[in-house]
Parts: structure tokens; sequence; C-alpha cells
């Protein structure tokens, strides 16, 4: 039999969600909104993560609770179940993982597993979901368990691009083509990558030049990696984000610090490739990245 040739680089359509039990996933969606979770039953993480915002919230920086600004951005929770770790410096491994983050966070939920638990134990319409779909009934794994579950499910296909992808060749008009024939002839794809497009690899973010150097009054909102390995070369090095449905998920970088998508792409040409992108190439990458934009259960996402 013969082995179809991928190249490590190439980019592939968003794959069918998994299955997942409905009363697992609605029990999931339900946690997801459900801000008694947090320290003072005002933060859930649909507070942030709003699904009718592309799975963000817009902002330039996160704001948790007591009104606390975050120096990140938020990014979305869309897709995030197809990326190799979670959050910008990939310090969790599974989303199962991730969950235990923003509820301890003291610029987020603030809360505890043993506040949400109790939270959730006071209401008997949380202890028969529970009972009937877990032996252990509620505990910080199977709440974890439904969460993440439920985010699996959060998968955005038929974008543009995957329609031209899977053969449609009148998805993509003649300058999102060429936008994306120089997505992966200028290099941008070594880097962003997959049915992601990105999610799957670690990289330093001035890979040509120095990005913080040349923007001294800008210090990044964080060291990346290094403070995960805590060794010096992981400094500035970042989990590379997924570009699917970027064009509806800014302001952009972990910071959020830019707000033009078209900015990006050209920092990006710069920084990343060594590369001073025409004003036209430019313009011709930034329209295939609007051509990422999927649907969530039929409708596309903004
Ligand atoms: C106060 C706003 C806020 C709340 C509440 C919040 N998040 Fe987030 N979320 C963020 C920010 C900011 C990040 C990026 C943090 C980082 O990278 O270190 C993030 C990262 C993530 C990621 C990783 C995405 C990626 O691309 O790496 C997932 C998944 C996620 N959050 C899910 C959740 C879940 C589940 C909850 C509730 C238990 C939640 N969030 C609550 C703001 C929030
Ligand atoms: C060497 C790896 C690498 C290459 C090559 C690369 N990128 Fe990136 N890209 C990254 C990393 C890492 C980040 C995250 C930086 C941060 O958050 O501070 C990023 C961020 C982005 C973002 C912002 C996404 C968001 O949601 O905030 C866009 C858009 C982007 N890149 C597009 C491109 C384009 C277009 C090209 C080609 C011109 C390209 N990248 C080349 C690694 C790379």
């Amino acid at each position: 039999m013969q082995v179809p040739v991928v190249s490590r680089n190439a980019l592939a359509p968003i794959p069918n969600p998994p299955e997942v039990d409905a009363d697992v996933r609605a029990l999931g969606e339900r946690l997801f909104h459900e801000p008694r979770l947090s320290r003072d039953g005002t933060v859930a993480c649909a507070s942030c993560h709003h699904l009718h915002l592309a799975g963000g919230d817009s902002r330039t920086h996160a704001i948790g609770i007591d009104g606390q600004v975050m120096p990140l951005n938020t990014p979305t929770v869309f897709n995030a179940a197809l990326h190799h770790a979670q959050f910008h410096d990939g310090r969790v491994s599974t989303l199962e993982k991730q969950v235990a983050g923003p509820l301890h966070s003291p610029l987020e939920m603030d809360s505890s597993w043993d506040v949400a638990i109790a939270a959730l134990k006071d209401d008997p319409s949380y202890v028969a979901s529970f009972g009937k779909l877990y032996a252990e009934g509620i505990t910080s794994t199977t709440i974890a368990h439904a969460i993440a579950s439920f985010e699996r499910t959060l998968l955005t296909p038929d974008s543009r691009f995957d329609r031209y992808l899977l053969g449609d060749n009148t998805a993509l008009d003649e300058r999102e083509r060429a936008g994306y024939k120089l997505f992966l002839r200028r290099g941008c794809s070594s880097c962003h990558q997959g049915a992601a497009i990105g999610g799957n690899l670690f990289q330093r973010f001035g890979v040509m030049e120095d990005y913080y150097a040349d923007r001294a009054a800008h210090a990044p909102a964080s060291p990346g990696r290094i403070a995960v390995t805590g060794r010096d070369e992981d400094r500035h090095v970042y989990k590379v984000p997924s570009l699917r449905n970027v064009a509806v998920t800014g302001p952009y970088l972990h910071d959020g610090s830019v707000e033009s998508l078209s900015n990006v792409v050209a920092l990006m040409g710069h920084y990343q490739l060594g590369l001073q992108l025409s004003t036209d190439e430019i313009e011709l990458i930034t329209a295939f990245l609007t051509t990422l934009t999927g649907s969530y259960r039929g409708v596309e996402l903004k």
C-alpha cells in the first residue's frame, strides 16, 4: 500500500469533532457558563471566553474578578482541543489540567476546588447530573472532565479555506489563493501548520531580529517558556498560535499589543522570516487569513 506523502508543514482541514456523550457535553457546557465556580459567584469561563465573540472577549486584556485587568489577551477556546499544549507558554498539556489554572488564579476566578465543589453540591440539579454520569460524583476530576469534553466539541469546520482544501476551487478568489501561496512559499507555514494552522510548536518571537529590543518601552507581558523550563534559550519562546478564525479574534499576540491583522503579518515577515513584505504581499496574506473563519453549530464566527 502506498503511503501518501504529507509534508511536515502542510495545512489540513479541521477534523470532525470527537463523539462526546451528549449528557457529559451538556454538563460541561453548563459548567463553562457557571459563575458559582468563582470565589464570589461572579466569574465564569464564559465571562472571558464568549462563544458569540469567537470564543474570546474582543478586548486587548482580559478582565477577571473584581474588575482586575490581566496583562494577557484572552485566546479563543475554539479549536483549543487541537493544540499540543495549552496557554501561550504551553505550561499544561491537556484541557483537563488547564481548568485548574483560571479557577485558582487570583486575577481570574480566585477560587479553589473546595469552593467550586461546595457550590455545586449545594445545587440538587448538579448533584443529580454528576450522580448520573460519574460514580464518584462531584470532584475536581469530574468537573475538569466535563468542561474539557465540552471544549473538545468546540471545533470550527467549514471555513472557506477548508472547502478549498477539500476540493472546491471556487471557495477562494484569486487574491486569496495568491495569499495562500505566499503563506506557504514565504515560510509562514514552517511555524503555523497542521489542522489548527499553528498550536503544535514552540518558537521564539524574534527569530531573525530581536522584537523586544526594538520595542524597549514595551516589556513583554510574559517571558515565555523560560517560565516553564527555566532554560535561558526559552526566553520569548511562545506557543505558535493557531491562525484559525484569526480575522475575528483580535487584538493579537499573547499581550494583545497589536490591533490590526495586517500589522501582525508585517511584523511576522520581518521578525520571524527576515522579509520586508511589500504592501501588496501583506494584503494578499491578510486576505488569505480571512478565509480561515469557520462555523460553530452551523453559524460562521464573528
Ligand atoms: C478572566 C478571564 C478568563 C477566565 C475567567 C477564564 N479564562 Fe481562559 N484564558 C484567559 C486568558 C487571558 C488566557 C491566556 C492565559 C495564558 O496563556 O497564560 C486563557 C487561556 C485559556 C485556554 C488556553 C487557550 C490557548 O490557546 O492556549 C483555555 C483552553 C481556556 N482559557 C479555557 C478556560 C476555562 C475552561 C475557563 C473556566 C474554568 C477559563 N478559561 C476561564 C482568560 C480567562
Ligand atoms: C518562526 C516561527 C514563526 C513564523 C515563521 C511565523 N510565525 Fe506567526 N507567530 C509565531 C509566534 C511564536 C507567534 C506568537 C507571538 C506572541 O504571542 O507574542 C505568532 C503570532 C502570529 C499571529 C498572531 C496570532 C494571534 O492570534 O495573536 C499571526 C496573525 C501570525 N503569527 C501570522 C504569521 C504569518 C502571516 C507569517 C508569515 C509571514 C508568520 N506568522 C510566520 C511564530 C511564527
